[in-house]
């Protein structure tokens, strides 16, 4: 097969596509408007026996494919956490497709190994994390997560690698400790890791949705006092719904009183931290053993690329290594990055986290976190000033959690009343926002962290709010 000329016109087609994509996504309704099964019955059963031109799948993209995208690279996305990608950073993800190594050993690919040990430094200085922490890029927060807490198990010296868990009857249960509001992959962790999701206990929360420290204690002391083991414990630094932090330096002190294993969550508010106003979200991370953030979500890298950093990279090894013959090399003192997770051939994704760091720079990306907090901060003061909406939650960053009030104040029909609000906004296709409970309360949720939302962006959110709020209430005064 000949790549050449026909490569060359076919991606220069795609290169044009992108480009324009990515110069006018406002042509485009954010939610997708197709109905479920939509796409599938536009696509043949089988696959073509014959190659067809690529003219012909291009066609086929923009006129099926396309329609039943989310598109998550708009800039009024501003569902769960918005997230975008850099034209930069797509570029590098084209090159690393081009070059598709398997970045397992040091020598399927000498430079993917060595540059995800640079792009690790680098940002761990960036965010403060102790420079002697161990940096690995995994796919997401929830697969870093999991290895976390498989070291963590590791770390118990329970024999659980060589002889596992079922048929013993010397293991004591394991307890992992989180709050209602940790990510629901923690649950899935502890699934997969033999924990069992009654082993999860939810820690309480004070009234801004941070875990209690001294409830944690009293959790850990009376686990301990019935024979049961702490495995860990996941703090989280900006979480799903709210973005609350936790008080990581006094659950620190608590984890290194009891040696359990503190993990901390800062999958989305992280790499916030390096901008010196948000350093604080780093308070205290120094002394847990495991952090993840994730460069997919708030420094526009395209999706995946998650980074967990460990204090004890052996606990990780221990935990995964496992190299039959076939892998076995004779390369000396070099990072097998294989040794490091479930996964064997790895993407090249230090390639993008790369091309960001260099192409936006570390101002460059401070001044875009810093310029979505403002937005966010703003569109919270117009709630704020109406006396028909109001905040939910505390927002310290680019999140805020608000309903619309008018009047009504049973929960249910704030939470009716709140819901056919947002179908009704999403419907329109020019924003997508999305919604959380809060304990109990039905709460929007307007998220901003698309590398090209403006001001005219959310402004053009919190006005199709009011109008469509209007509408409904409008239509509740004529019984309709
Ligand atoms: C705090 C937090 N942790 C973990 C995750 C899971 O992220 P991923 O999709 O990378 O697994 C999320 C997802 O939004 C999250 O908000």
């Amino acid at each position: 097969m000949d790549p050449g000329e026909s490569f060359e016109r076919d991606f220069a087609r795609v290169g044009s596509w992108i480009a324009e994509y990515l110069r006018d996504p406002l042509r485009y309704r954010v939610l997708s408007d197709v109905k479920p099964g939509d796409v599938e019955a536009a696509l043949p059963r089988s696959a073509p026996e014959k190659p067809e031109p690529f003219d012909r799948i291009m066609d086929d993209f923009e006129r099926t494919i396309l329609p039943g995208i989310t598109h998550w690279n708009h800039p009024r996305f501003f569902a769960y956490f918005a997230t975008s990608a850099a034209p930069i950073a797509i570029a590098a993800e084209a090159l690393a497709a081009t070059l598709d190594v398997k970045a397992m050993l040091w020598r399927t690919s000498p430079s993917a190994t060595e540059l995800e040990s640079v792009v690790m430094r680098w940002l761990a200085r960036l965010l403060s994390v102790p420079e002697n922490w161990t940096g690995v890029i995994y796919d997401t927060a929830s697969i870093a997560g999991f290895t976390a807490l498989a070291a963590a198990r590791e770390s118990l010296d329970l024999g659980i690698r060589e002889r596992g868990m079922t048929g013993r009857d010397d293991l004591p249960v394991l307890r992992v400790y989180v709050t209602e509001h940790t990510h629901s992959h923690v649950e899935k962790a502890a699934i997969a890791l033999g924990v069992g999701q009654a082993n999860v206990v939810r820690v309480a929360c004070d009234a801004e949705h941070r875990m209690i420290p001294d409830a944690l204690e009293r959790a850990v002391a009376r686990d301990v006092a019935s024979g049961m083991r702490p495995l860990a414990v996941v703090a989280t630094v900006g979480t799903t719904s709210t973005t609350s932090v936790d008080p990581v330096a006094r659950i620190a002190g608590i984890c290194r009183a009891h040696a359990v294993w503190l993990h901390v969550d800062a999958a989305y508010a992280g790499i916030a931290a390096m901008v010196p106003e948000f350093a604080w979200l780093m308070d205290g991370v120094a002394r847990a053993d495991s952090l993840v953030v994730n460069p997919h979500k708030w420094m526009f890298v395209p999706m995946d690329c998650s980074v967990l950093y460990v204090r004890d990279e052996a606990m990780v090894r221990r935990a995964f290594s496992l190299v039959p013959e076939y892998l076995t090399t004779t390369d000396g003192d070099v990072r097998n990055y294989m040794d490091y997770g479930l996964q064997l051939g790895r993407r090249f994704r230090a390639l993008k986290l790369w091309f960001v760091l260099r192409g936006l720079g570390a101002e460059g990306i401070r001044d875009r976190l810093r310029a979505h907090v403002v937005l966010a901060q703003e569109f919270a003061s117009w709630v704020r000033a109406r006396p028909d909406w109001e905040i939910l939650a505390p927002h310290p960053l680019s999140v805020v959690c608000f309903r619309y009030r008018p009047g009504v104040d049973g929960e249910d029909e704030l939470e009716e009343l709140n819901a056919r609000l947002l179908a009704a906004v999403n419907a329109t296709g020019e924003v997508f926002m999305s919604h959380t409970k809060i304990e109990g309360r039905y709460a929007l949720r307007l998220a901003v962290g698309n590398i090209r939302t403006g001001r005219d962006d959310v402004e053009a959110a919190w006005n199709l709010l009011r109008r469509e709020a209007a509408g409904l209430a409008r239509a509740a005064r004529s019984g309709a």
